[in-house]
């Protein structure tokens, strides 16, 4: 699979503080990247160095296959649609004047403006003025605006910030749709779970530093959730079970904590003990229970 985006040793600092560090992402094409982290972790500066809105300290950025440099940046932009902070489109016009201001700005026809309106399923409220817009779908015409010019890339900064459930799962869908089509989306959010299923590769970021990178399978594969153990006997489990800290939990046993090689060793135990085990089951973890382990338990 080759990469729509990859930094190398890509590095800003203000004054002495550096924010992001020595990051190499890697954005594999035609995927919905998920950028997670907390505040203030570096998202927005990281994003906005690749998009040269932001001069890196050091390091080198790489669009679909070619180095980000003086003489390739004009045509590497071009490729690339990006949503950064606040939607960009004028509160005073309606969602039509505002794609035509796009349209005329980036020398684009009509048909590429009426498509990305489409996408974004915008196309009957465009005589509306946009500050009568709901926020989210503010969000959707800012979209469009990225998609018009039809970038191979799309960079979104955190655009499910302030949607209520229904905006969130929208733009959701929608990055799912344009993924299919083909366009790597590399969206931003500092809550996991906000981009948590779109997203099928995830780079997780703390302090200006990649915590992981990789697939969501990789991830939870990482992981170590309890265990519980269903048996008519959990008294006895339970203090057998004790090296790995299990705790009663009615009528079962909860392990905390086991990758696979210690859950066969518990179930082994159990079973050389002759204590009856009904079920074995891995708890279900979500993004949040993932980054706390990789954490060390600090969380976000
Ligand atoms: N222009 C700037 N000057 C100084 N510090 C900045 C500037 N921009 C961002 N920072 C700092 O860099 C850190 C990362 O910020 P940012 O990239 O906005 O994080 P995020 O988008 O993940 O919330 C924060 O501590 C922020 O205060
Ligand atoms: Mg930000």
């Amino acid at each position: 699979m080759s990469n729509a985006i990859i930094t190398h040793d890509l590095k800003k600092t203000y004054g002495k503080r550096t924010v992001v560090h020595d990051l190499h992402l890697r954005v594999p094409q035609g995927c919905v990247y998920g950028f997670l982290g907390p505040n203030g972790s570096g998202k927005s500066t990281t994003m906005k160095m690749l998009l040269s809105l932001v001069r890196p300290t050091a390091g080198e950025v790489h669009v679909l296959g070619r180095p980000m440099r003086r003489s390739t940046r004009r045509e590497l932009l071009g490729e690339i649609g990006s949503l950064i902070e606040a939607p960009p489109a004028y509160g005073h016009l309606t969602g039509a004047e505002n794609m035509r201001l796009v349209r005329h700005l980036l020398d684009l026809d009509q048909g590429q403006v009426q498509r990305a309106v489409q996408t974004v399923r915008l196309q009957d409220h465009l005589d509306k003025r946009v500050r009568e817009y709901s926020l989210g779908m503010r969000q959707r015409l800012g979209i469009a605006m990225a998609l018009a010019r039809e970038p191979r890339v799309l960079i979104l900064d955190e655009p499910t910030n302030g949607l209520d459930p229904a905006g969130i799962e929208e733009v959701r869908d929608l990055l799912t749709r344009l993924a299919a089509r083909g366009i790597t989306v590399m969206v931003s959010s500092h809550l996991l779970g906000e981009i948590d299923r779109t997203a099928s590769v995830l780079g997780i970021l703390a302090g200006g530093r990649m915590l992981f990178q990789g697939t969501r399978e990789q991830l939870f594969s990482r992981s170590t959730p309890d265990v519980l153990v269903d048996t008519p006997e959990p008294e006895r489990a339970t203090t057998l079970a004790g090296r790995w800290n299990a705790v009663r939990d009615g009528d079962r046993v909860r392990v905390p904590g086991l990758d696979h090689a210690a859950t066969a060793h518990l179930v082994d135990r159990l079973v050389h003990e002759r204590i009856p085990v009904h079920g074995v089951r891995r708890e279900e973890q979500s993004l949040e229970d993932v980054f706390m382990d990789l954490t060390g338990g600090r969380g976000l």
